[in-house]
């Protein structure tokens, strides 16, 4: 028994994380939200400040060739810090380290100009690797031209809304960890140690009073769902016990009209009680708001 003790000592310190190989869930996650989620240098106030923008490209942006199915683009304007995989290649794994140096270009940076990344395929002795590659270095992507290209409905803020996520306490309650156990067959597969490579807090959770959401995008991908669930969640599950998030919407919705939070409540009470026949209408979120982008990162970033 001491002999295993001692063993299990001695060994796992030497066991190297870096030496798992990213997978695409992992780069997916990384690229788009950047270096760090908590707080940092470059976003004190965890307002999601400083974070990269994930793009759905229908076309190539330089050569308006079309792409079926869209490509997936995480755009770094100027400024903000590159994801942990690309500011240090050893935390992507030794395999997918060498395949975004070599083919990816991920060392070849101009930090003024930012930069634009997708994440490509490999097969190296029979095995499929994703692998980061810097497409501003392969075909002289500029940031604002991919997102001009894509266009604000194609743009999703996958990176302030996991942030929001961590602000907003979502994790305790739920987590981002399907286990091994019957799990499986009601919130999908756990997540590969490759998963989390350069994810800074992981944010996981460690204790459920709700369900596991890692994959809640593929079991309801709905937008309106979203919206009504996060402005009051007993609109569509009568017995929750999850808050309002009715304040991330801000104080105007998406015509710039104040929201009236005062008389939505009424009209819900009245609902409630049977004297109105629907609940009030949920109001369309402006552009720039908490709940656009953690909705765009529950139902991008999520599957
Ligand atoms: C007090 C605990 C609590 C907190 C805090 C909480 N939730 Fe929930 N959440 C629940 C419960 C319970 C459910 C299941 C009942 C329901 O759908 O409302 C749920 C359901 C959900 C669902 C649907 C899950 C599914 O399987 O379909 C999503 C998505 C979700 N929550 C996201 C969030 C996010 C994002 C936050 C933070 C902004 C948050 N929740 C905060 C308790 C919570």
């Amino acid at each position: 028994m001491l002999g295993l003790s001692m063993t299990i000592t001695l060994m796992l310190p030497s066991f190297d994380f870096r030496s798992a190989e990213s997978t695409w869930v992992g780069l997916d996650k990384s690229l788009s939200n950047g270096l760090r989620i908590g707080w940092s240098y470059e976003d004190p106030f965890v307002v999601g400040a400083s974070k990269p923008l994930t793009v759905i490209l229908n076309a190539n942006p330089k050569t308006g060739e079309p792409y079926d199915p869209p490509v997936r683009a995480y755009v770094y304007q100027p400024g903000t810090p590159f994801a942990s995989g690309v500011e240090h290649p050893d935390n992507l794994g030794p395999t997918v380290k060498k395949l975004s140096l070599e083919r990816g270009k991920i060392d070849q940076l101009d930090r003024s100009q930012g930069a634009v990344f997708t994440i490509e395929f490999a097969d190296v002795n029979g095995q499929e690797w994703a692998y980061v590659v810097n497409e501003t270095a392969t075909k002289g992507w500029t940031p604002q031209e991919v997102l001009s290209a894509a266009g604000d409905a194609n743009t999703r803020y996958v990176g302030r809304g996991k942030t929001v996520y961590i602000t907003e306490g979502c994790w305790w309650c739920h987590t981002l960890l399907p286990e091994h156990t019957q799990d499986w067959q009601v919130f999908g597969t756990p997540p590969y140690l490759g998963d989390f490579n350069g994810e800074m807090p992981t944010a996981f959770g460690s204790d459920r009073k709700a369900p596991d959401i890692l994959h809640v995008a593929s079991r309801n991908s709905s937008r309106e769902w979203m919206m009504m669930h996060f402005f009051n969640p007993r609109l569509v599950q009568p017995n929750s016990i999850m808050p309002r998030f009715d304040y991330l919407w801000g104080k105007v919705d998406a015509n710039g009209n104040p929201i009236d939070f005062a008389k939505w409540r009424a009209d819900y009470t009245a609902y409630r009680k049977g004297e109105r026949a629907y609940p009030p209408e949920v109001p369309e979120y402006a552009r720039n708001t908490e709940i656009r982008a953690l909705i765009d990162w529950v139902l991008t970033s999520l599957k």
